[in-house]
């Protein structure tokens, strides 16, 4: 256990001094779960830690000021402070959130936080989600398909419907956290299950006119049991989503379109546009 450094703080003389703007500030326990799988001799355990609590304080500020004041060893990610980049992800109280958007007054006084389950362990509460929303996305082919000999340089741009430049946009806001992964009972059993973000993602595109693929195409990657088949719909993934996604309209949407192309098999694959699949490796 961290011992926590503050001294009593000396007198003041009597001038002006800033009242505090709550007086009411708790000394949080944080029990964090540590481990360094690049050392040999580092064992998975809790160490817990003091931090007084200040006005308005996130879990981001919380970690910083702890890796600032008592233990620089102390692993964990962020870019962005502001739930835009998705790096701060981690386990509070066991279940997913984002470090930043975590108020601190909104937790008890002692709590733990421990790494995102199912992705790479870099150390302590960090996580290489990165490498796993990289092979997920090479694996739905998560970018628009456009048909080459329509591409045209020269030619202006169609202007896009505003409401459907909405409705794309409402599922693009995916931050790619992991927390809908980690939440995931049906991907801790079968760990090429792509998730509720890919399946989201594969509604984005099919909503976007410049993306050629059809039914078909869609159906080689969401029309099997790692895919929108094998979704239990037990729906931690829309609960535990940070940008409150509509995950599970998006579920239901997919797995029907696909029950209706592997029933009916009305679309045709456009055999070009399609990338033989590669399987998701986890390490
Ligand atoms: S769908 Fe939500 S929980 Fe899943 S990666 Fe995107 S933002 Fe995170
Ligand atoms: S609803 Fe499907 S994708 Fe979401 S957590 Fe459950 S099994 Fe996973
Ligand atoms: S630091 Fe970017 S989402 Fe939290």
């Amino acid at each position: 256990m961290a011992e926590n450094t503050k001294t009593a703080p000396e007198a003041k003389p009597a001038e002006k001094v800033t009242p505090p703007a709550s007086s009411n500030h708790r000394t949080l326990q944080v029990s964090i779960l540590r481990y360094n799988p690049a050392d040999s001799e580092s064992v998975p355990h809790l160490q817990t830690y003091q931090v007084s609590e200040t006005d308005s304080m996130t879990l981001y500020i919380l970690l910083n000021e702890l890796r600032d004041t008592q233990d620089p060893s102390l692993q964990f990610d962020f870019v962005c402070r502001a739930g835009i980049c998705g790096s701060c992800a981690m386990l509070v109280n066991g279940k997913p959130a984002l470090a930043c958007r975590t108020l601190t007054r909104d937790l008890p006084d002692h709590f733990t936080l421990a790494p995102l389950p199912g992705f790479e362990l870099i150390g302590d509460l960090s996580v290489n989600t990165g490498k796993w929303m990289r092979g997920m996305s090479e694996r739905i082919q998560a970018w628009c398909h456009v048909n080459e000999e329509q591409i045209n340089f020269n030619k202006i741009e169609k202007p896009m419907d505003p409401k459907l430049a909405e409705d794309i946009y409402l599922l693009d806001r995916c931050v790619e956290c992991g927390c809908c992964v980690a939440s995931c009972g049906n991907f801790r059993m079968r760990p090429d299950f792509v998730g509720a973000v890919a399946i989201n993602k594969i509604s984005r595109f099919r909503l976007d006119p410049r993306d050629h693929r059809n039914d078909a195409d869609y159906y080689e990657v969401m029309g099997t049991e790692s895919g929108v088949f094998g979704c239990m719909t037990l729906l931690a993934c829309h609960d535990f989503c940070p940008k409150d996604l509509p995950l599970k309209t998006q579920i239901a949407f997919i797995r029907r379109k696909m029950a209706e192309q592997g029933i009916t098999g009305k679309e045709k694959r456009t055999l070009k546009r399609v990338v033989p699949l590669r399987e998701l490796k986890l390490d």
